[in-house]
């Protein structure tokens, strides 16, 4: 028995260090963590339980048969994160390159099943030179049996892609298909084709960096929710968001103790009463959240609206607003995208929808009509229309034109829709819609710019407040602005027991 216990540590021991000691003492050099490390860094202490060490690679050609891979260059297993259970991988970049190979992929593949029948979230940590060139075909088979787990399981359990190295070529993919995309400055690349492919084919040179680093994923291309600065700040990240979700979509979303928000600040006192001057709808958030903490999603993508979680009355919620600090709140290409995508994942996994209105509509200009603001927007109607959570909308201050139909309206069935007495809700802005609607009194009058004031004054006398939507039902309710986190936890208590739709066929087709 006890030398039969010696082998088996012997054996362990070989292969928890991967590719070895010098390919260990390399990362060490560049101020890497092993692959077991992150997971360990990640997950609560010694809670890691890993599966298939002894996995062996298939691939026999171009010289793989005279090497062993450690697990062939993947550590899997189930561990827990604040005492709930999570499926997690990471690959280990000192065997072959984290390279995917058939047995690689065989061990991501079983643990993401196990988690989709289990209930749980998968946590993917990529650090890899993608499909293992001498496998051919079966690396690229093994991709694709990803990639088909990550889009069965959407909308089913949360799914995390963490990126710590490269991730190349088609190996994006299977981030693109998961739910958040964390990434790390410097540290994490992700690109389709890479510098090498792009300086021989297209003759420009462009370092990885600028080409597909955390900076470009997070601000412009928008494939990737979070940013850090470090290793462990993103598993700060991942804990802190896997807190406002359930483990699955048909398990509950976990709640805390109720706080009242930290800051003393008065909503009334954010909104100015100008309402071409602009605000920092965040603080805004910050009034009415427990312990006024607001976790952001994608906050330096499309800024124009933000997006996160945070609890009501220790309740997680979904927070979409127009930010009037940014492009005036307007709804564009790149936000409405962002908000629709946001606005299916609550509704995916039963978590219920804030919306903070205030806008003046779609972003006007070429550019944007030619980026297909149509399909875009409709994209974001279709999430808000289709999502079936309890949804609550509150209009601070202007809903104007399309802009105010998409962001969660009554017409929408979005359960209760208040205002604040600053509402504005119109087809648009008191100034366009008089130049278009009195240009002949202008025209004719005696003094044509005394009388566009008259006619602005008098349409704002009618269409900029809340009442005449309120006065049509539009709008359930106008409320004191101090009232307004009370009115806000008494309405999601009441919708708490709303009955989730029924489906009549198949599925819709959102625009995509
Ligand atoms: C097999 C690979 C590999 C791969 C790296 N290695 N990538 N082995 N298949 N795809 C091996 C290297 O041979 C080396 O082995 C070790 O991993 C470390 O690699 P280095 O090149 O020494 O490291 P580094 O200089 O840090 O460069 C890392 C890298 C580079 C940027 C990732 O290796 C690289 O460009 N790799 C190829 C990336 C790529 O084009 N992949 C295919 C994409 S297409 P030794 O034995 O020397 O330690 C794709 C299709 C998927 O993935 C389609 C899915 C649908």
């Amino acid at each position: 028995m006890f030398a039969k216990i010696s082998t088996f540590l012997e054996k362990v021991s070989v292969l928890i260090k991967g590719g070895g000691d010098e390919k260990i003492a390399l990362r060490k050099k560049s101020g890497l963590l092993t692959a077991r490390e992150r997971i360990n860094s990640l997950l609560d202490k010694d809670s890691f339980n890993e599966m298939d060490l002894f996995v062996e690679q298939s691939g026999k050609d171009f010289g793989l048969d005279k090497q062993k891979l450690a697990g062939d260059g993947v550590v899997t297993g189930f561990g827990k994160i604040e005492n709930r259970p999570v499926a997690v991988y990471a690959q280990d970049f000192t065997v072959q390159g984290g390279s995917l190979g058939r047995m690689h992929a065989a061990k991501i593949i079983k643990i993401m099943d196990m988690a989709s029948e289990m209930g749980m979230p998968i946590i993917g940590i990529n650090d890899s030179g993608g499909a293992r060139i001498q496998e051919g075909v079966d690396s690229l088979a093994g991709y694709g049996e990803i990639f088909i787990r990550n889009t069965l399981n959407s909308g089913k359990i949360p799914q995390l892609s963490v990126i710590l190295g490269p991730c190349a070529g088609g190996a994006v993919y299977s981030p693109a298909l998961t739910d958040f995309v964390f990434m790390v400055d410097q540290l994490s690349h992700m690109f389709v084709t890479g510098p090498k492919v792009i300086e021989s084919v297209l003759s420009e040179k462009v370092s990885s960096d600028e080409l597909g680093g955390a900076k470009i994923h997070n601000q412009k291309a928008g494939n990737a929710h979070f940013y850090s600065k470090s290793e462990y700040d993103t598993f700060i990240q991942i804990r802190k968001l896997l807190s406002f979700l359930p483990s699955s979509w048909n398990t509950e979303v976990p709640s805390t103790k109720p706080l009242p928000p930290k800051k003393k600040v008065k909503l009334a006192g954010i909104i100015p009463d100008n309402s071409r001057k602009s605000y920092d709808v965040k603080e805004v958030i910050a009034s009415l959240v427990d312990a006024s903490e607001f976790f952001e999603v994608q906050e330096l993508y499309a800024r124009n609206v933000v997006i996160g979680f945070a609890r009501l009355n220790g309740e997680s919620i979904g927070i979409i607003a127009n930010q009037p600090k940014v492009k005036a709140g307007c709804l564009d290409v790149d936000s409405s995208d962002k908000a629709a995508r946001f606005v299916r994942f609550c509704d995916a996994f039963g978590i219920p929808l804030l919306t903070l209105v205030d806008l003046p509509g779609y972003l006007p200009g070429v550019e944007q009509e030619h980026s297909g603001i149509i399909r875009h927007g409709a994209k974001m109607i279709y999430a808000y229309a289709e999502a079936s959570v309890p949804k609550i909308s509150l209009i601070l201050r202007k809903a104007f034109g399309g802009g105010y139909i998409a962001m969660s309206s009554k017409h929408l069935k979005t359960d209760f829709v208040f205002a604040l007495p600053t509402a504005e809700v119109a087809v648009m802005g008191p100034e366009s819609a008089c130049n278009i609607i009195f240009a002949k009194e202008i025209r004719e009058a005696e003094n044509p710019e005394l009388m566009r004031q008259q006619k602005i004054e008098e349409y704002k006398e009618k269409f900029s407040n809340p009442y005449n939507p309120a006065s049509k039902g539009y709008i359930d309710a106008i409320i004191h602005p101090d009232e307004t986190r009370e009115k806000l936890i008494q309405a999601f208590e009441v919708a708490k027991t709303k009955a989730p739709a029924h489906k009549s066929h198949k599925h819709g087709c959102i625009p995509l």
